[in-house]
C-alpha cells in the first residue's frame, strides 16, 4: 500500500519535532517536509535513518513541493487558520493540535472541511490517557455529589486553571445535568486556600518547575472517595493520538473535533 505522506507546520517547535520522530517510526508513513517561520536551512535531518526532508518558511511552498496527503499543524492559532485554508485549497487533509481557536474559528474550520471535501481532525488534547480520564470523570459524575480537581503543570504555563480542567468540569456537569455540592468552609485563616470554583467543583492549580502536566479528579461520597488521575511524563504521550488522527484523515474526509470521537467513546 502507498505510504501516507505527512507534512508538518511548526516543524521546528517542541511538538513539531515530536511529530517528526513519531511519523518516522511508522512503516506506513513518510515525513515529506515541514514549514516553520524560524526555518534557516533548506532541509532537516530525519531520525531512524529516514534521510532528510525539505523545510520552508511558507506553507504553500511546502505543499506545492511535497504534495503531501496530510498536514499536521502544531504552530500558533493565528497562523494555523491560514495554513488550514492553504491546505484545503490544495486538497490536503489536516490534523490540528494547535490550541487557542475561538468558537468562530472552529466553525470556519468545520466549513472549510465540508466545502473542500477534505478530512480535518482537531483535538485540543491528543493524550489518550487525558481523554480517557475526562470520559471516566463524566461517568462517575452521575454517582457522586462532591468532586474536586487538582491540576499540576510546569511553572511556565501562562494560564490557570488549565483548559483541560475546565473542559473536564464542563463534561462532568453535562453528564449529571446539575452542579456538584460545594462544602462551605466557615473560617478562612488564609485567603484563596480552597482554590477556584466552577459549578460546585473546586479546582486547585499547582505550578512547579519539573512538572509536565498532571490532573486528578477526586469524587467524594459516603465512606468512600474515587480518584481518577492522569500523569504526563513527556510529549511522547500525544503521539499515539496524532498518529491515529493522521490515519483517520487520510482515509475519511470528515470534520472531527476531539480525540474521543476517534476512540469511539460514546456520550455518557
Ligand atoms: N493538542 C494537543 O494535545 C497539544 C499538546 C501540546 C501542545 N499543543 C499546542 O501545540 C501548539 C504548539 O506547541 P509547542 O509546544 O510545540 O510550541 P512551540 O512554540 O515550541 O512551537 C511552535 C512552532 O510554530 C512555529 N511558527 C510560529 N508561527 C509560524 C508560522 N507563521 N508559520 C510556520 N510556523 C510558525 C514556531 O516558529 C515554532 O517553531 C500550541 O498551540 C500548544 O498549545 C497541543
Amino acid at each position: 500500500m502507498k505510504p501516507i505522506t505527512v507534512a508538518v507546520n511548526g516543524i521546528l517547535g517542541k511538538m513539531g519535532r515530536e511529530v517528526v520522530s513519531a511519523v518516522c517510526q511508522q512503516q506506513d508513513m513518510v515525513l515529506a517536509g515541514g514549514a516553520d517561520i524560524k526555518a534557516s536551512q533548506n532541509t532537516i535531518d530525519l531520525p531512524f535513518s529516514r534521510g532528510h526532508a525539505p523545510i520552508f518558511k511558507d506553507i504553500a511552498a511546502l505543499l506545492d513541493a511535497t504534495k503531501s496527503d496530510v498536514l499536521v499543524d502544531f504552530s500558533v492559532a493565528d497562523t494555523a487558520l491560514n495554513a488550514i485554508r492553504v491546505a484545503a485549497a490544495k486538497k490536503t487533509n489536516v490534523v490540528i493540535g494547535t490550541t487557542g481557536f475561538s468558537t468562530a474559528s472552529l466553525k470556519q474550520i468545520e466549513a472549510i472541511a465540508k466545502d473542500n471535501d477534505i478530512g480535518i481532525v482537531i483535538a485540543p488534547n491528543f493524550a489518550l490517557g487525558a481523554v480517557l480520564m475526562m470520559h471516566l470523570a463524566r461517568i462517575a459524575s452521575k454517582y457522586f455529589d462532591y468532586a474536586e480537581i487538582t491540576e499540576a503543570h510546569n511553572h511556565e504555563k501562562a494560564d490557570a486553571p488549565s483548559g483541560t480542567a475546565l473542559a473536564t468540569v464542563r463534561g462532568m456537569i453535562q453528564s449529571r445535568g446539575k452542579p456538584f455540592i460545594s462544602p462551605q468552609t466557615k473560617n478562612f485563616t488564609l485567603e484563596n486556600v480552597r482554590g477556584g470554583q466552577v459549578d460546585g467543583v473546586t479546582i486547585h492549580s499547582v505550578r512547579l518547575p519539573g512538572l509536565v502536566a498532571n490532573q486528578e479528579v477526586v469524587f467524594g461520597g459516603q465512606g468512600q472517595t474515587l480518584s481518577i488521575k492522569h500523569d504526563t511524563i513527556n510529549r511522547e504521550c500525544f503521539m499515539p493520538g496524532v498518529i491515529l488522527a493522521i490515519r483517520e484523515v487520510a482515509e475519511h474526509h470528515a470534520f472531527v473535533y476531539g480525540l474521543e470521537k476517534l476512540l469511539h467513546l460514546g456520550g455518557t
